[in-house]
């Protein structure tokens, strides 16, 4: 049991961000990821194709074995996760909008989210957000077309800079000092997003959290790979694998399967 792989899938490449942290704090553990980028984006499908897809991902997973399954895509969490959860055995791990540590840390009283419109919309976003943000003001920024530009590898685009001037600037007026990234492609506009926002304004995911939840659900289970071989990192895409072959450190195999 403990050998089998930690399954981890999102809408396209947005959860290697989510890997990357799993993989540095779990360096021995086997891992298999799934990049639906063909389907992708999610955030703009209905609730119901976001709970379709995740559940083809979910059984993917399962037939190859996983011992806990991530849901790297804070779209396909904040709609699905609930089914998976009470349909399949298997532990599962979401990953929803840093709301909570931004809510309590803000000065301004002002933070801005950016995330898809699936996110922004789904019940388990409102109630963390009116659970955690009382008294603070959420501009809430739906990342229309990002997801498109990373999954065709235009990170540093032209078009990139101008979509997130355009999305941040209202947000920059009305004084934010933090930026919630609550979609997993998101992390990669890092570096573009700090050239926009003033200095003092921070930017927050979830990865790093998820990666330690990750952990402890395994230790919980007594499941943690006890072997301290090297693991097996394993990506699958069911599009033009060159994207994620780019995203992805050479080191990890990516091959193309139909899914
Ligand atoms: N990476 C995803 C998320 O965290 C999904 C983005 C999308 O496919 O729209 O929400």
């Amino acid at each position: 049991m403990s050998t089998q792989p930690i399954g981890i899938f999102d809408s396209g490449i947005g959860g290697t961000s989510i890997f990357q942290e799993i993989h540095r704090l779990l360096p021995y553990e086997n891992t298999l990821y799934l990049a639906d980028s063909k389907n992708a984006p999610y955030g703009n499908k209905p609730k119901d194709a976001i709970l379709q897809l995740s559940i083809k991902n979910t059984e993917l997973l399962l037939e190859k074995g996983c011992k806990l399954i991530v849901v790297a895509c804070n779209t396909a969490t904040t709609n699905a996760i609930k089914y998976l959860r009470s349909h399949y055995d298997v532990p599962f791990i979401g990953i929803e909008p840093a709301i909570k540590p931004a809510a309590l840390n803000t000065k301004t009283k002002v933070i801005g989210i950016l995330a898809t419109k699936g996110t922004l919309s789904s019940e388990l976003f409102h109630n963390t957000s009116d659970l955690y943000a009382n008294g603070i003001k959420v501009i809430e920024q739906i990342g229309e077309g990002i997801v498109p530009l990373v999954e065709s590898g235009q990170v540093d685009s032209d078009e990139m800079k101008a979509l997130l001037e355009r999305y941040m600037q209202p947000m920059i007026e009305e004084n934010i000092d933090y930026l919630v990234l609550g979609c997993t492609h998101y992390p990669y506009l890092i570096p573009s997003l700090t050239k926009i926002l003033p200095k003092h304004v921070k930017i927050i995911d979830s990865g790093q959290a998820v990666a330690k939840q990750t952990r402890a659900i395994l230790e919980q289970r007594e499941v943690l790979n006890s072997s301290s071989e090297a693991p097996m990192n394993q990506f699958y895409s069911n599009a033009d694998v060159s994207v994620l072959t780019d995203i992805v450190d050479a080191q990890f195999p990516v091959a193309y399967l139909n899914f």
